[in-house]
């Protein structure tokens, strides 16, 4: 496993303009390229950045958007993963309606899981017979988790299938995720973690503390890709 590349800003705002900088320099010449998308609050101000400040400088007729998790709510819900990044991003974009891959929260979970798990069997190239997504953005919550693999269900991490409907320990919201063997085999994640909240979380994961082993987000290091903290100063106090 590689050692993850640290990243660290002022604020969070100079976190999406360093990722945004970055996303410019990942992307190739040509062909596809495939990005899985985090919800939270770190991803709105580089969705909103980019609306803003990256319109005529990213190949977007080229970039597919997936997500690596969504709430199983309809698209129009205020806590759809989906919804967020369409208001904010994709409704300022000209591209392709097939570009975008949206898990179909309004659906029951299993299904929307199978039917999201089948397009990217279709459309993903495939090595070591899994998906290899070009870039996986990752959050993390204050409990560790990253996507919607949370403490208790570590086993998410490990499961044989592409993605699994997972249940938030507190409000019993039904998500899809990605798990932890796909995002594992990503030719690049990274994270964009911020705020205060998450510095003891990233300090027992970077210093690789017993109570790391608890947390999803500490397992996500990519076989052959590349691994990068995006965080600013409040989240990186510690490391
Ligand atoms: C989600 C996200 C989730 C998020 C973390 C961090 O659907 O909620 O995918 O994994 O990235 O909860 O969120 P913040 O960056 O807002 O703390």
């Amino acid at each position: 496993m590689k050692q993850a590349e640290k990243l660290v800003f002022e604020n969070p705002q100079a976190v999406a303009a360093a990722f945004a900088e970055k996303l410019l320099s990942w992307i190739p010449e040509e062909g596809p390229y495939h990005i899985a998308l985090s919800g939270g609050s770190t991803p709105k101000l580089l969705f909103r950045l980019l609306a803003k400040s990256y319109i005529d400088k990213l190949p977007w007729d080229r970039i597919h958007f997936w997500w690596g998790d969504e709430r199983c709510v309809p698209p129009g819900d205020p806590e759809s993963n989906f919804g967020v990044t369409h208001d904010l991003l994709l409704s300022r974009l000209n591209i392709p309606a097939e570009n975008v891959h949206r898990i179909r929260g309004e659906d029951e979970p299993e299904v929307a899981a199978k039917k999201y798990s089948d397009e990217i069997k279709k459309i993903i190239p495939v090595s070591e017979h899994l998906p290899v997504f070009n870039l996986i953005i990752l959050g993390m919550g204050d409990d560790g988790h990253t996507a919607s693999i949370f403490p208790y269900q570590l086993h998410l991490l490990e499961s044989p299938n592409i993605c699994e409907v997972a249940t938030h320990p507190d409000s019993g919201q039904k998500r899809v995720t990605l798990t932890g063997r796909v995002i594992n085999a990503a030719a690049r994640v990274a994270f964009l973690v911020t705020g205060v909240t998450k510095a003891e979380r990233a300090r027992e994961i970077f210093r690789q503390e017993d109570e790391a082993r608890r947390y999803p987000a500490a397992y996500i290091s990519p076989e052959e890709g590349e691994l990068c903290w995006f965080l600013d100063k409040a989240a990186a106090a510690g490391i």
